[in-house]
């Protein structure tokens, strides 16, 4: 037998019985750091803590947070007049100039205007203002041949708009042209669009000037 550390070590492992290895684990067990890599979980009074001070804060918020209302929160919030209309709905008028520019203003122009020889104008216009029955059927059916507006002669044609807008936004854009560039004229109303448009059924050739004449004197 040699004395060498080596065969020394070799020797006591050969020696060590399962007993003995046991308690060695133990001892190592034992000698382990009771928070595992540093973590712990929170004390189970910390959590519990927390989670109700979440919910009675909630419960207290809904009772006395009067929804974060500027009138109580913001020292320069102004309360409204009573009576006052918070969001005024759109007028006719005001639904018909949407219509208007995008459809009719590409030729009659945003200004009412028209352009001569062309197009002929709104604004000041006779027909725009006289019998809704004629504008109504324009509008629905087109329009085609010579006609004078404010004096001017016009030889053009204008297309049939029945097809798409609906009856009330017909409505809508006659009830602005009628009211608008200081034109002056009652409102034109969506049910008298569609009784026009239920009496004269099918019409596929655009109206002239002289056939509605003879129409809504
Ligand atoms: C593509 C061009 C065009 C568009 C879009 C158009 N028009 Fe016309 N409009 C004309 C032309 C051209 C005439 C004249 C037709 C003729 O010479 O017979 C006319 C005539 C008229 C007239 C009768 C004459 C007058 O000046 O008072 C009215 C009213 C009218 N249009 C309203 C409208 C309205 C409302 C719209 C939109 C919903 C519209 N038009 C869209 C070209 C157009």
């Amino acid at each position: 037998m040699s004395s060498s550390p080596d065969k020394n070590y070799r020797f006591e492992q050969a020696g060590a019985s399962d007993d003995s290895i046991q308690q060695a684990h133990a001892q190592l067990q034992k000698q382990k750091p009771d928070k595992a890599n540093g973590y712990s979980f929170l004390p189970l009074g910390i959590l519990g803590l927390m989670c109700s001070s979440v919910f009675f804060g909630s419960i207290y918020l809904a009772h006395y947070s009067v929804r974060f209302d500027p009138l109580v929160t913001n020292e320069h919030a102004k309360r409204e007049k009573p009576g006052a209309v918070v969001a005024a709905a759109a007028t006719p008028a005001q639904l018909g100039k949407k219509v208007f520019t995008s459809i009719c203003a590409t030729c009659h122009q945003l200004t009412g205007q028209g352009v001569p020889g062309a197009f002929p104008p709104l604004a000041g216009s006779e027909w725009v203002q006289g019998s809704e029955e004629r504008i109504i059927r324009i509008v629905l059916h087109g329009l085609n041949g010579p006609i004078t507006v404010e004096g001017k002669e016009f030889n053009n044609a204008m297309a049939s708009l029945g097809g798409v807008l609906k009856d009330e936004q017909i409505a809508n854009v006659l009830t602005y042209v009628r009211q608008e560039w200081g034109n002056k004229a009652p409102e034109v109303k969506a049910e008298t669009v569609a009784r026009i448009r239920g009496e004269v059924g099918n019409h596929p050739a655009p109206w002239t000037a002289a056939e509605l004449l003879k129409i809504g004197q």
